[in-house]
């Protein structure tokens, strides 16, 4: 009930300044109702407090101490960094977050329990600081083997491959900790898009690699991805048949190039060899 409340509610924030953008708004977000009245927000763009007013902020950016995201900094290649934000340890800065994503994000709840995340922030980085770019968050422990709870970049940054990034950082996460992972449902139509093109491109890499020897188990203990996932996206793809039985790849290889071809670039990879983290315990 909750939730189809705020499915409903018509948008409340027009537009947000956050660093250097000032941002147009998607949707409704459950900010506290004192601030329901106000046309523009104001974003402290590394603590993530916002207030009503310009001059509030810019007396705030005079004692904030913060350049960039709470907690530790787990990657970082050329002028791009992750930080890892536990929600219990941050509460307020997860809160805020929360607050900032559901601007963009539909039909998501995701502003209760931050204390049960982990928050992924990616980051810009130049002289004056840390800017976030987008972010994931992530159940510390998912029954349901989710390795990603929402998704978001910022829509300065989107179109620019961050999103294919923060997807691939998540499976890298996944691998780390052994297991197989699929994002939380439902995705949005963008969320989508972006993980049917991540899924696309990953496996057909592998299955050029092995000449299409090789089964769905084998690509999922490869890449973390879930085998339901791989077998969707092979069968969008028109690889499957099913035998005896059973799915079985059939793949042959001018039907790879030409799916290859059609799936475009792959955008910013991640460099594993960066990435110094140990799964939650
Ligand atoms: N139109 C058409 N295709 C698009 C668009 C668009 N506006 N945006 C992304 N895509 C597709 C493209 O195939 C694109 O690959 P390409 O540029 O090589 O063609 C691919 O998705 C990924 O593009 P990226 O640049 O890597 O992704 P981006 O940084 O734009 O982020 C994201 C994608 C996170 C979904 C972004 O659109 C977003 O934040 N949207 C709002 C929030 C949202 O819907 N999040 C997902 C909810 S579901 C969940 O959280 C589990
Ligand atoms: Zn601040």
């Amino acid at each position: 009930l909750r939730e189809h409340e705020e499915f409903t509610k018509v948008k409340n924030i027009a537009k947000i300044e956050l660093g250097r953008y000032e941002i147009d708004t998607w949707y409704f977000s459950p900010f506290p109702p004192e601030y329901n009245d106000c046309p523009k927000l104001f974003f402290c763009e590394f603590c993530l407090n916002f207030m009503k007013r310009k001059e509030q902020l810019q007396r705030h950016m005079k004692k904030c101490d913060l350049k960039h995201p709470p907690g530790d900094e787990i990657y970082r290649s050329g002028t791009l960094s992750m930080f890892e934000v536990d929600g219990k340890k941050n509460k307020v800065y997860g809160q805020n977050l929360c607050y900032l994503a559901k601007l963009f994000l539909d039909h998501k709840t995701l502003y209760y329990d931050v204390d049960l995340f982990l928050f992924y922030v990616l980051c810009e980085c130049d002289d004056r600081g840390c800017h976030m770019v987008g972010y994931f968050s992530k159940e510390k422990h998912s029954e349901e083997s989710y390795n990603l709870a929402c998704i978001l970049t910022l829509p300065p940054y989107q179109r620019k491959g961050y999103g294919k990034f923060l997807i691939a950082f998540s499976y890298e996460l996944s691998k780390k900790e052994g297991k197989v992972g699929t994002p939380e449902r439902p995705l949005s139509d963008l969320g989508l898009l972006s993980y049917r093109g991540y899924w696309t491109r990953v496996l057909l890499e592998i299955l050029k690699k092995h000449k299409g020897n090789i089964s769905i188990k084998e690509l999922s203990d490869m890449t973390a991805i879930k085998a339901d996932d791989i077998l969707s996206t092979l069968q969008s793809l028109d690889l499957i048949q099913y035998r005896k039985g059973q799915h079985v790849i059939c793949a042959d290889p001018k039907v790879l190039d030409r799916h290859l071809k059609a799936a475009g670039r792959g955008g910013l990879d991640v460099d594993v060899s960066k990435l110094i983290w140990t799964p939650y315990k």
